[in-house]
């Protein structure tokens, strides 16, 4: 019998970089995307395609998109982040396939993020995926933000968020990410709406975005593996946030995710130590900058007879 394996995509390019407001050099996202892919990442979202005068940080997202096809190695899956029609055409026209398309299931984070209702953001849907008649390799997912949670409205109901999945079902999409924007989600939410939408929608790839704003990153994502999610986000150094989005802090850490789910005997393909050179690199490029993930902080365990006086290979601290 085939290993258990997950893929853990690597959102630290989109979503880490865009509650920075220090503008990060293009050629900055082009190494960093290097070294993620050289520590064995094979899913990652590279950019977003909104307007720079909303987050300035991707002011280059064209830029970023043409580099990282040309350098992507075979297999990798690049996608980018759009809000709307013309974010679509944007990325197209940079050579991407893969779009993310971002709506959120409570009213009042769509008007705060997109500046629109969530009707609004529907149609703007629709008449995304009907370029799929002129770009027939283009593939769209469905993100929807806010799924456990709004920092507007609090809880979201369940069926809130199923009401939009049903929707977007109906329009074709097939891929779609439940992302939990600030962190109010827990593991029996986790793990009950995401069996739901597996049970009901069984030819939809669901995966799973969570933020680590209350500590509970690590514990929904495992509840969402229990539940037959395969497709976890996660950001190096555990950064991220959305700018739209009160109180927003980190993604789940990258580093964090494939130590738990690779000691668990769950296959991610990716080289922990590998990896961490794209968070020691980030560290050169943005001195100040402040990473969230318990692995970066005390490093992995080494193996027997070379363990270090407190028990952990304290090389790769890069906090210090
Ligand atoms: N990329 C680049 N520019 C865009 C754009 C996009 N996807 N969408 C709109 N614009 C430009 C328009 O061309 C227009 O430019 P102009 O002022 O030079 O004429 C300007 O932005 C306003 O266009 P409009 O359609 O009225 O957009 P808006 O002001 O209502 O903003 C969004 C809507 C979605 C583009 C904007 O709110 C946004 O970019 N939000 C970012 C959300 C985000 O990144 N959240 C975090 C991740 S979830
Ligand atoms: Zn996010």
């Amino acid at each position: 019998m085939d290993k258990p394996s997950v893929v853990i995509r690597e959102v630290m390019l989109r979503d880490g970089l865009q509650n920075i407001t220090e503008f990060i050099p293009t050629e900055a996202k082009i190494e960093l995307f290097q070294l993620l892919a050289a520590g064995g990442i094979e899913d990652a979202e590279i950019t977003s395609f909104v307007n720079p005068k909303a987050v300035p940080q991707f002011a280059d997202a064209s830029q970023v998109a043409q580099a990282v096809l040309k350098i992507k190695p075979e297999g990798v899956r690049v996608s980018a982040l759009i809000p709307n029609l013309k974010g679509a055409l944007l990325a197209l026209n940079s050579g991407m396939r893969n779009l993310a398309f971002v709506m959120s299931v409570s009213e009042s984070h769509n008007i705060s993020n997109v500046r629109r209702s969530t009707e609004e953001s529907l149609d703007e849907l629709k008449k995304i995926l009907d370029l799929g008649t002129e770009y027939p390799d283009m593939a769209v997912r469905a993100g929807m933000a806010t799924v456990f949670g709004c920092p507007f409205e609090g809880k979201i109901e369940p069926g809130v968020t199923l009401n939009f999945i049903r929707r977007f079902y109906r329009l074709g999409v097939r891929d779609m990410a439940l992302s939990d924007t600030v962190g109010f989600g827990n593991p029996r939410e986790v793990k009950e709406l995401t069996g739901t939408c597996i049970r009901e929608f069984p030819d939809v790839t669901f995966s799973i975005h969570l933020h680590n704003t209350r500590g509970l990153g690590l514990a929904n994502s495992l509840a969402a593996y229990e539940s037959g999610i395969r497709i976890h986000d996660g950001a190096v150094g555990g950064l991220g946030g959305c700018p739209f989005a009160p109180g927003a802090k980190g993604n789940t850490s990258t580093e964090d995710l494939v130590y738990m789910f690779e000691e668990m005997g769950i296959s991610t393909g990716i080289d922990i130590t590998a990896l961490m050179e794209a968070s020691r690199y980030f560290k050169k490029v943005k001195k100040d900058v402040s990473f969230s993930s318990s692995i970066l902080e005390v490093g992995v365990p080494v193996p027997k007879g070379t363990i270090t006086k407190d028990g952990f290979e304290q090389k790769w601290n890069i906090q210090s």
